[in-house]
């Protein structure tokens, strides 16, 4: 919408123009102060007072490039967290892969300042939005980039995920979660990021992990081609859409899940499939794992 905008901005400027003058008309600098003004006014009619902190269209890098998807997936993210995760208002949480901040956002109302809210994530452009935006205003609210590799989101990054330690104390959160992030690390660094998560909880502790998980409904949805993602790679015990960038989008095979959460000290406590490969009255696009630390 906003391109057709800035296209027939520049191509009305073009036939008013005497063509003297058009070779030193700032068409796009003309184009984009039109688009970033349109979608301004939108964000304030769609965000209100939470639009200073809505990051541009063209920089939400974690996820849909839309407003309307940013403002949605973000308030489905507050609902999952009360109804599903039972987050109380004044809990500690780490956010794993907090991104842009579109499903902080929303919690910067509902967590009070006794809570602390800590993002931490691989892409430095989203957590200095998120520090210069959200931090400036909710002190409560922290952000820390680390340089894990991601080929996808991180091709720089200097340390593994398989080896990573998250830059935290033991024991010290009440809820951990990481949404849409296994779904972009293979199941090896997965074991290390849930053990992780284990560690930083404390006894009691909640994490909520969002998957697309490999079962016998889903694998026959995969081959009756309903699914969004064609996970049509096989490697071991998981699946891949692109072969050569494999963190572009995973899928884990359910038994992974069933293994490795006991393993680590995790009990699985509800478990609600996503709608990602074509299923109907789903809770959410991907599959959600809650688990407790016992
Ligand atoms: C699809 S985005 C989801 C962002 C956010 N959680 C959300 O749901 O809006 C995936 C995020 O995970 C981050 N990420 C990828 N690998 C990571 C890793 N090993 N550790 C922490 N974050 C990672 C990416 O940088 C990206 O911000």
């Amino acid at each position: 919408m906003l391109n057709s905008v800035k296209r027939h901005v520049r191509n009305t400027a073009k036939k008013l123009l005497p063509t003297r003058l058009q070779r030193r008309f700032p068409y796009s600098l003309f184009g984009r102060k039109i688009g970033d003004y349109l979608e301004n006014r939108d964000k304030e009619r769609l965000f209100g007072s939470f639009a200073p902190l809505v990051p541009r269209v063209e920089d939400m890098f974690d996820g849909p490039r839309s407003l309307k998807l940013f403002k949605e997936t973000g308030e489905e993210f507050l609902r999952i967290y009360q109804e599903i995760c039972g987050l109380r208002p004044s809990e500690k949480m780490l956010d794993v892969g907090c991104g842009i901040g579109r499903k902080t956002i929303p919690l910067t109302h509902y967590l009070t300042s006794e809570a602390t809210y800590q993002g931490m994530d691989i892409n430095r452009t989203g957590i200095e939005w998120c520090q210069k935006k959200i931090s400036a205003k909710f002190a409560n609210f922290r952000f820390q980039q680390v340089d894990v590799y991601n080929k996808f989101y991180n091709p720089q990054g200097t340390v593994r995920p398989v080896d990573y330690k998250f830059p935290f104390e033991s024991e010290i959160f009440d809820f951990v979660t990481l949404v849409s992030v296994f779904t972009h690390i293979p199941p090896t660094d997965g074991v290390n990021y849930l053990s992780e998560v284990h560690r930083v909880l404390r006894r009691g502790g909640r994490c909520l992990i969002t998957y697309f998980l490999l079962t016998e409904e889903s694998l026959r949805a995969l081959a009756d081609g309903k699914s969004a993602f064609d996970f049509k790679h096989a490697i071991g015990n998981y699946r891949v859409v692109l072969r050569e960038m494999p963190e572009f989008a995973i899928a884990y095979d359910e038994s992974w899940l069933r293994e490795n959460y006991p393993k680590v000290g995790l009990k699985i406590t509800r478990l609600d499939y996503g709608s990602w490969c074509g299923r109907g009255g789903a809770t959410s696009y991907q599959d959600l794992v809650l688990g407790v630390k016992e």
